[in-house]
């Protein structure tokens, strides 16, 4: 028998890319690939990049430097090492990636990985392989489900992609070209993913998408459904406690989510909702397509049927032709709406961007400056929310052994991690805690006696494996609320 060949890869950006490094993973494994940590024993690397903002793309040229290095270490021990770049970078620069990079054997752009086994042996042929295309055909349809071992592996907690791609052209982004158009997953194709995840102790579902709550799949009676109408059918499946949706735009919330949010137990009162900015000057210069208001208004919505529903979101600073009055119009929208937490950018131009053209540009020192007085606004108001749990007893659906020894880590509704001194069979279930104290981003609290809310939710779990324990993030990693935001 063949030695397994190994691989390993390496995700930057959003949670779709984690997604699509799982599904190139399973994929590659029927090609008798095993995943490895260790990129000096790969004999195929992959780096799965991020185009969203110029720091995030140029983190790959210097990956590839290093590769390089392990690369030539190899060949002068006989081994020959593979190396792929796939995600938005690939798609947005292609060939240009292999000019400045020639160590590179294969460039893969986000609609093609289900070519990659064929890529891989051309390049094996031919010295190098390059596809960008947008096939018409739904990647999701040939690329390989997950074996059972790789669920469970990965965790209680998992994303699935219901859509990709995005319509809105917000003159910044570079998401319109690096994943195309508007794309819906069918309602049945969702649900057998679903299912299977289920089945194999998966409790956590969080539909991903650039632009999710445009998602309008292909439903089994035929019509298009909504995300709504989407969550309402998985929130039936047995073994499914919580339900999750990113990254969301203002201008598509629709009365189905709302109405989902009302009804389905299973959906989080957690939603991450970028704005960008609070003017309504520069929301027109973006092209969001909304107004402040018109968000405001979006946000009653949902606060009309669920009270205890928070929201994070997205911001840039520093978007050409920003005034102070502008930056003062975003300060008072975050101080009005109040966050769980977000994420914020200083404006970084893109190639191929409207928004690049733009030549009344903000000085770097003030968009230092904007940034360091958004991000203490908004800090405070992560703080306070988190501040607020103490005392409290909150469900929490418990994840994995933490760092500390006896310690299980899990997370609240509003996805902050907290931490209790149990047996490592609470995994997969959903337990009150009585938060006890909060340190730095974490919450530590005790088991409290079940309420019935969280025992109603308790049943169809039990099936969860009590042998999950992945790699601990870091606490900033897992509470910033904006490490899974993807568009929108
Ligand atoms: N510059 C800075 N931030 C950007 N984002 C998207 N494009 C840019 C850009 N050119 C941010 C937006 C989006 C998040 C995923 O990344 O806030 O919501
Ligand atoms: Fe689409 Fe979001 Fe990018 Fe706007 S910011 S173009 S809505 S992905």
């Amino acid at each position: 028998m063949k030695p397994p060949r190994k691989l390993h890869i390496k995700s930057y950006g959003c949670q779709m890319n984690v997604y699509d490094a799982q599904r190139m993973v399973d994929t590659l494994a029927g090609e008798g690939y095993i995943e490895t940590g260790d990129v000096n024993d790969a004999d195929l690397v992959i780096l799965n990049t991020c185009h969203i903002r110029e720091k995030a793309s140029e983190k790959v040229y210097s990956e590839l430097g290093r590769l390089r290095e392990v690369k030539d270490e190899a060949a002068r021990h006989g081994r020959r090492i593979s190396i792929a770049v796939a995600g938005c970078v690939a798609q947005a620069e292609g060939e240009e990636i292999i000019r400045r990079a020639p160590v590179v054997d294969v460039v893969v752009g986000p609609q093609s990985y289900h070519h990659l086994p064929q890529l891989l042996a051309h390049a094996r042929r031919h010295g190098r392989a390059l596809e960008t295309e947008f096939p018409v055909q739904d990647k999701f349809g040939f690329l390989a489900p997950p074996r059972a071992e790789a669920i469970r592996a990965r965790g209680i907690s998992a994303f699935v992609t219901v859509q990709e791609g995005c319509d809105k052209f917000c003159t910044f982004c570079v998401v319109p070209y690096t994943r195309g158009a508007e794309v819906s997953r069918p309602v049945a194709r969702i649900v057998d993913e679903v299912q299977r995840l289920a089945d194999h102790g998966v409790c956590e579902i969080t539909l991903i998408g650039q632009n999710v709550n445009a998602y309008h799949g292909e439903g089994p009676d035929g019509r298009i459904w909504t995300l709504g109408q989407l969550l309402h059918r998985l929130a039936a499946l047995p073994g499914i406690v919580r339900l999750r949706y990113s990254t969301s735009h203002p201008r598509d919330v629709d009365d189905s989510l709302i109405v989902a949010h009302r009804d389905l137990p299973a959906l989080m009162p957690f939603v991450h909702l970028p704005v960008q900015s609070g003017s309504d000057r520069i929301l027109s210069a973006m092209n969001r397509k909304h107004s402040s208001d018109d968000y405001r208004r979006v946000i009653d919505r949902f606060r009309a049927v669920r009270q205890d529903i928070a929201f994070s979101s997205d911001f840039i600073v520093g978007f050409p032709g920003e005034q102070e009055e502008d930056f003062q119009a975003t300060l008072a929208l975050v101080a009005q709406i109040g966050y769980a937490g977000a994420y914020s950018f200083k404006y970084s131009p893109r190639p191929g961007t409207p928004a690049a053209e733009i030549r009344e540009t903000v000085s770097a020192t003030e968009m230092d400056e904007r940034l360091v007085r958004l991000q203490q606004l908004i800090d405070s108001q992560q703080s306070a929310f988190n501040q607020a749990a103490i005392g409290t007893t909150v469900d929490v659906l418990f994840e994995r052994s933490a760092r500390n020894p006896g310690q299980i880590v899990g997370r609240t509704a509003y996805l902050q991690p907290a931490h209790v001194m149990a047996s490592p069979d609470i995994i997969g279930k959903v337990l009150p805690v009585t938060i006890q104290s909060l340190e730095r981003y974490s919450l530590l609290g005790q088991l409290a006696p079940p309420t019935p809310a969280s025992q109603a939710q308790l049943a169809p779990a039990d099936v969860a494996p009590a042998d999950v324990a992945p790699a601990d993030r870091t606490p900033a990693e897992i509470m910033t609320p904006a490490h899974i935001t993807t568009g929108a």
